[in-house]
């Protein structure tokens, strides 16, 4: 379906998400006949550029991969570059210029503003659509991650852009909710009766949460020595993992509820004490182009983490993220219990482990005993493993599609409500004030090994990658457990 005409307006153009994911998630709405040509994407930027060279900047077909001629040249007519420094006088000219582009195009009031800038000029952004807001049609604005450093920071951002928008204009997002299988985390749960019922402390042991990258800082040094991995990955990634873990069943299926029981997980989590967290730095990271020499920022953070729910009662959840790891993958397992009355007679089986595989081969396994064949009752542990792409094809939409596609929608629940993120940093700030300095781990590991102590206090220990490897392309398949 095409949804209605619209403009979309890009902060921040000449940056690295408009041209990896912006553009290239815009070329696939337009292949898939969901973005019409009557769209223009007016692109903002501060550099001198004609459309023409802005679009030779964009390198369509690097960043596109597979790219056809035909949606590409489509793409490019509806690119049009206007230079805007965002402290230059705004009102008359950039009106003007827009009302242009609405009439070239035929694409009527909507507009669809998405910031791709750094946090810190937000608010100057937020003055130049100010200008816009109350046009007819709807005015959407979309805001990239982090929004903010801290409690203090991200309360006085949220100030600033509230004195200027209505809540129902704000997209603030977090890509990892348009993805597939965080998405797919919501349909487990409330679409199958067998995992409803088992989503609770009578069954569940404890539950992984675990985002692992082999890549350290690269380009990024400037920006990550500032910020850190509780603040990159934790308040933003890891802690929507769990609450989406973790919500209690929605009463019905619309943004505002979802909302408020995701909100309701960040809202109950206890409190980190200092024995549950472990941060973490890789060894020559503060020799790395663009940090600090001396620099006490973590590239690694583990904590235990429990939600004062009646469902989690005495449930830990183990989140997990470093950089220059030994593999990269994030998933969320959730380990059942063992069957206490078997262990007792010493016939203890693995425990059944439900694996959410958010990347890479994104799909869901499921680890439970069979018998051995023969006569004897020794159980094994094998893997039920979906894999998505391999039964949906490799054109399920990527991330910053579902974005983009959302907020033309006006569908909010992928993005983060105020009173989330007002409760996350409160949590987070807690956490950082109450780690110790960061331990060095060598890089191509599994991070220190004071992280291990976190899960080996009470029998339990971290599961890596190990127990779903998937280098098959069928459908499904069954697999041994390898723990
Ligand atoms: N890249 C990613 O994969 C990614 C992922 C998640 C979130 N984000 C977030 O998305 C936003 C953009 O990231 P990015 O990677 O595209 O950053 P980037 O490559 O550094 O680009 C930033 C853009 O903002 C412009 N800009 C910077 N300071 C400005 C100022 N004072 N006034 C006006 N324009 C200014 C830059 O213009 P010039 O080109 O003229 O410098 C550029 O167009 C950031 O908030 C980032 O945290 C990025």
């Amino acid at each position: 379906m095409i949804p209605e005409n619209h403009m979309v307006v890009i902060f921040g153009s000449t940056g690295d998400l408009t041209k990896r994911k912006i553009i290239p998630a815009i070329y696939q709405l337009i292949r898939k006949e969901q973005f019409s040509e009557k769209c223009p994407i007016v692109c903002l930027g501060r550099r001198e550029y004609t459309t023409e060279e802005f679009v030779s900047h964009l390198e369509l077909s690097q960043f596109i991969k597979n790219s056809e001629p035909k949606i590409l040249q489509q793409l490019s007519r509806q690119i049009v570059y206007i230079k805007q420094d965002l402290e230059e006088e705004a009102a008359d000219s950039l009106r003007r210029r827009f009302d242009d582009i609405t009439e070239k195009f035929g694409c009527g009031p909507n507009k669809l503003f998405y910031l791709a800038l750094p946090a810190s000029v937000f608010s100057q952004a937020a003055g130049i659509i100010q200008l816009f807001v109350d046009d007819p049609g709807w005015q959407r604005v979309v805001f990239e991650k982090p929004f903010g450093d801290d409690l203090s920071s991200a309360e006085e951002l949220n100030n600033t852009i509230t004195s200027v928008l209505r809540e129902e204009q704000i997209y603030r997002v977090d890509h990892y909710l348009g993805k597939e299988l965080v998405q797919n985390i919501f349909t487990l749960r409330f679409h199958n009766e067998i995992f409803r019922w088992a989503w609770h402390s009578d069954a569940i042991d404890h539950v992984q949460i675990t985002a692992s990258e082999v890549l350290g800082v690269e380009e990024r040094a400037g920006y990550y020595d500032k910020s850190g991995a509780v603040r990159d990955m934790v308040q933003n990634h890891l802690l929507q993992l769990l609450s989406l873990v973790a919500m209690e069943p929605p009463l019905a299926n619309n943004a505002e509820e979802i909302r408020n029981r995701t909100g309701k997980v960040i809202e109950s989590l206890i409190p980190v004490k200092p024995d549950d967290v472990v941060l973490g730095q890789y060894e020559g990271y503060t020799q790395e182009h663009g940090v600090d020499g001396a620099s006490q920022t973590e590239t690694f953070a583990a904590f235990k983490v429990y939600v004062d729910m009646p469902r989690w009662k005495g449930v830990p959840f183990y989140l997990k993220t470093g950089k220059k790891l030994d593999e990269r993958y994030a998933d969320i397992k959730v380990v059942f219990k063992h069957n206490y009355e078997l262990c007792k007679t010493g016939d203890c089986d693995q425990p059944n482990i439900i694996v959410i595989r958010i990347q890479p081969d994104d799909g869901i396994a499921i680890a439970f005993n069979v018998k051995r064949p023969g006569r004897s009752m020794i159980t094994e542990p094998v893997l039920m493993d979906f894999c998505h792409h391999c039964y949906f094809g490799p054109n399920t939409p990527e991330a910053y599609e579902s974005i983009l596609l959302n907020v033309i929608q006006g569908e909010p629940t992928a993005f983060a409500r105020w009173d989330w993120i007002r409760n996350s940093w409160r949590f987070v700030d807690h956490l950082r004030a109450t780690a110790q300095a960061p331990l060095q781990y060598p890089q191509n590991s599994t991070g220190p090994a004071e992280s291990d102590g976190l899960l080996k206090r009470s029998g339990r220990r971290w599961i890596h990658g190990e127990i779903s490897p998937r280098r098959s392309q069928q459908q499904t398949q069954i697999l041994p457990v390898m723990l």
